[in-house]
């Protein structure tokens, strides 16, 4: 039985926490960049809920996977061995160059765990985040998450200090003999769509060796072919020591994972870490057919070309009030000099839907099987508007 746009919204307002700030329609199905509302109105999703579809929204192979899943196994928990996590952690170390994963259901978990393994792996306790980070909710993730809105009111939080992305010399720095770890992203996604300058993470990467001082990359938005490569690290050559995964991890299913390198990974013994749902065998398997999909489609080298593409074709906008177009791959940010909350709204309107993070910045992560076609369309509309 189908209820209306109106009574959806009715019992949202009055048994769903008020955390977030939602778009005014109610999405009911989706398929490949499009999705469509309670009313039958079709957007092209340039969002992928968040950098998450990038297979493009049920694609057959992922939901074929999931039915078949759900009728032989969905959950044992970690007390016992299932195929499926057997065959995704030796598909993830192949794909990663890590050499163990620990498997839980989100970015922000995945965080936590990279942050205590990060811990017990040095004995020290403070990070080194950089400004504008984001790494997520929970206690662990808000400590190295740069907005001072929403750290404020949960202090105190675990030691942090933050420096200024694309800045090695403000790592250099920093790190003291309290340091167990620096945490940042290859590319920032929530501050904008930051890029760094080529060298950034090898300078890095060569301070945390000089050091020996633990780097985490959280590749939980760049990840799984978002940027025109597998992961975002491999633009600069370099790999951390520990990395956190999840978003497009299983292909819109919930699913996260923290790999490291042995000689930090043996440091987590029995019993210091755990997640009941973690790498069950229904996520595990969608996560498997996920990547069957990124490879068997070409996505990465797609999302490479149609990101080259999209950005063509925005540039050409060719309005006073964009400052900047930057991106890798289907990652892109267009640097406004006005808000862009109006934007998003004529352009909803219009049958597309558009992200917009730190107040003026357009952001595109559509699912990397978008077609010209629908790219055109999306700049045909930011143009009208
Ligand atoms: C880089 C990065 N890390 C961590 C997170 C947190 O992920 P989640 O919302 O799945 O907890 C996000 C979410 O946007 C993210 O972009």
């Amino acid at each position: 039985m189908a209820i209306s746009y109106d009574e959806i919204v009715g019992k949202f307002e009055k048994y769903i926490f008020n955390t977030y700030t939602r778009q005014p329609i109610a999405i009911k199905r989706a398929s490949g960049a499009v999705v469509i509302d309670v009313n039958g109105k079709e957007y092209i999703d340039c969002v992928a809920g968040i950098a998450v579809n990038n297979v493009g929204h049920c694609h057959p192979i992922v939901v074929d996977a999931i039915k078949k899943q759900a009728e032989q196994l969905m959950h044992v928990s970690n007390l016992y061995y299932t195929e499926q996590q057997a065959l995704l952690a030796e598909e993830l170390i192949s794909l990663t160059g890590m050499d163990r994963v620990f498997f839980c259901n989100s970015g922000a978990e995945a965080v936590e765990g990279a942050l205590k393994l990060a811990r017990k792996a040095s004995g020290k306790k403070a990070f080194i985040a950089t400004e504008h980070a984001f790494h997520g909710r929970t206690r662990g993730a808000l400590s190295v998450t740069h907005k001072e809105k929403y750290r404020k009111p949960f202090e105190p939080l675990a030691p942090a200090q933050f420096v200024p992305y694309n800045d090695a010399k403000a790592i250099r720095e920093a790190i003291s003999e309290d340091t167990a770890g620096v945490i940042l992203e290859p590319i920032q996604g929530e501050a904008g769509v930051i890029i760094p300058g080529d060298e950034y993470l090898k300078e890095v990467r060569e301070i945390c060796d000089e050091t020996e001082t633990l780097l985490i990359l959280d590749e939980v938005q760049t990840g799984f072919g978002r940027t025109g490569k597998w992961f975002a690290r491999e633009h600069s050559g370099i790999k951390g020591d520990i990395t956190t995964l999840a978003k497009a991890m299983g292909g819109g299913f919930p699913m996260g994972a923290m790999l490291a390198q042995e000689d930090v990974a043996n440091k987590f013994d029995r019993g210091d870490h755990a997640s009941t749902f973690g790498g069950n065998a229904l996520s595990c398997a969608a996560a498997l057919a996920n990547i069957s999909v990124i490879k068997k489609e070409g996505l990465v080298k797609r999302s490479a070309e149609m990101g080259a593409y999209l950005m063509k074709k925005l540039t050409q906008l060719d309005k006073d009030y964009v400052r900047e177009i930057r991106g890798k791959g289907l990652m892109l940010g267009m640097e406004l000099s006005i808000k862009c909350e109006d934007i998003v709204d004529k352009a909803r309107d219009r049958g597309v839907l558009l992200n917009c993070t730190s107040e003026s910045v357009l952001r595109f992560v559509p699912p990397l099987t978008i077609t010209k076609e629908q790219l055109d369309t999306v700049v045909k509309v930011l143009d009208e508007i």
